[in-house]
């Protein structure tokens, strides 16, 4: 599928590719079972900052985001696997905030990861079409955003049946780059056009 170049010379800043997807129309079916340690869910509260075995950063910033309401729904929720007591994957859902400028109020966005050493075994197709089934909600749209040379998070989405919607880059703000944004230069068609309540960068014009 062909891409619209909106001006010349994007492709050397271009680090990103941007998908999306209703959060009603995930595949149905679940991944046929390669693995089947249990899923297990957690959600902020006062007392539960981070997940379980999950770093200080960014997790604590999220607790942050969410009780000060940075983040734009209540929906920031984390499915994960353990082995033993060792948590091996995780499947976050982190509702809308100023990175995604492009995401409406009820989105929610993807942050994955598999302990290597267990990866390719399909935990992170399995946690994370769970993630979704469990964020269900009409108007929602779940967005997946990875480095371009990121082959197995690319796979990943397409398997859960994530669409391309284009290309594009994160920018810093005020020097920071934790302040900063995703900005999508590069819109694919035709399903973008079809999804078009995105805008593409200005500077991009
Ligand atoms: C991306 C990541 C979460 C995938 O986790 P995983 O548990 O290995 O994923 P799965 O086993 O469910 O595999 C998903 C698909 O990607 C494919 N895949 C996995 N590793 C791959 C690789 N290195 N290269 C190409 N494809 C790969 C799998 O074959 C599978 O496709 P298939 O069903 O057609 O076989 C994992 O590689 C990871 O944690 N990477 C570091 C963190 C990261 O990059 N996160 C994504 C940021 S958006």
């Amino acid at each position: 599928m062909g891409l619209i170049p909106l001006c010349g010379g994007l492709h050397s800043r271009m680090h990103y590719l941007f998908y999306v997807m209703d959060s009603c129309s995930l595949k149905t079916a679940p991944p046929a079972p390669r693995e089947t340690r249990g899923l297990e869910e957690w959600s902020p509260s006062l007392l539960k900052v981070l997940p379980p075995g999950a770093p200080f950063y960014p997790f604590c910033v999220w607790w942050i985001f969410h009780y000060l309401r940075i983040f734009k729904n209540r929906d920031y929720k984390v499915v994960f696997i353990r082995e033993g007591d060792r948590v091996i994957q995780r499947s976050c859902l982190i509702p809308a905030f100023f990175r995604f400028p492009f995401m409406q109020p009820a989105d929610l966005t993807v942050v994955i990861w598999t302990a290597a050493g267990h990866r390719g075994k399909g935990l992170a197709t399995r946690a994370l079409h769970e993630a979704i089934e469990r964020s269900r909600q009409p108007q929602r749209k779940i967005w997946y955003v990875t480095k371009e040379t990121n082959l197995a998070s690319i796979r990943l989405a397409e398997c859960l049946g994530f669409s391309f919607l284009g290309k594009g880059r994160r920018v810093s703000a005020f020097g920071f780059r934790i302040l900063g944004r995703f900005i999508v230069d590069i819109l694919d068609s035709p399903f973008a056009r079809a999804n078009t309540n995105v805008r593409v960068a200005s500077s991009a014009k």
